[in-house]
């Protein structure tokens, strides 16, 4: 019996990575408690189902900070108290200062709705079908202070249909969403994955030189 990881979950919005999670650890497939799940906005529906299962649940506001470091370090405040052992960017929409992230180096997870390195950022479903790519997907990484930039630990793939708009393959990504972030932070939560102090990524202390890909209908990665 491994002792449940302690983690801090970040979200902006709609909650449903953090719902994935969550379902994961109903169902008993993820050794992990969640300490506090914050969100920078108040409105954030995500906050809704964490509060029902009475995990508890803060907001800090950006809007309410005058710079970016004031709030960042409010929020790092509050994060640490809980003394997470990871720290979860479950649709997280703030950029986070170098300082910040380094502050948590090794120990921060991203989902990002592309196949990184391609289309970090925002809009990134549109940026993928001006591109005419017949393929997008979607990436769990470590963060780093370069924006989407950490290295990648996991992909699933999606085709890119014809007839798609940016909501229906944000529908279809978002499915493989919910599919590899629960498994990435498993495997962080095993102690299988790191990140070293070369800033490489090892799973089951081997280099990982290049992400896993989760395939369709697969229970475990190729
Ligand atoms: C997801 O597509 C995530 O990759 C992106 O924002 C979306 C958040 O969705 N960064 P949700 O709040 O987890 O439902």
């Amino acid at each position: 019996m491994i002792t449940p990881l302690p983690v801090v979950v970040l979200i902006s919005g709609r909650g449903s990575n953090l719902e994935a999670i969550l379902d994961a650890i109903a169902d008993g497939e993820l050794p992990v408690e969640i300490r506090a799940v914050i969100s920078n906005r108040p409105d954030a529906a995500g906050l809704q189902r964490p509060a029902l299962l009475g995990l508890r649940t803060i907001v800090v506001n950006h809007a309410c900070y005058a710079s970016r470091c004031a709030f960042e370090s409010v929020l790092q405040t509050t994060i640490d108290a809980f003394e997470p052992g990871l720290l979860v960017l479950a649709g997280f929409m703030r950029i986070l200062a170098p300082e910040f992230v380094t502050h948590y180096r090794g120990r921060i997870l991203n989902i990002h709705p592309s196949l990184l390195p391609e289309f970090p950022g925002l809009n990134t479903h549109q940026r993928v079908l001006d591109a005419g790519k017949r393929e997008s997907g979607a990436t769990v990484h470590f963060v780093t202070p370069e924006m989407d930039g950490g290295p990648a630990i996991l992909q699933a793939r999606v085709p890119v249909l014809a007839g798609d708009d940016a909501t229906l393959l944000a529908r279809r990504v978002l499915e493989q969403e919910h599919r590899i972030l629960p498994m990435a932070i498993r495997w962080y939560a095993e102690g299988r994955l790191r990140l070293d102090a070369t800033g490489h990524v090892t799973f089951d202390g081997a280099p990982l030189e290049q992400p896993r890909i989760l395939l369709p209908g697969a229970r475990e990665p190729s």
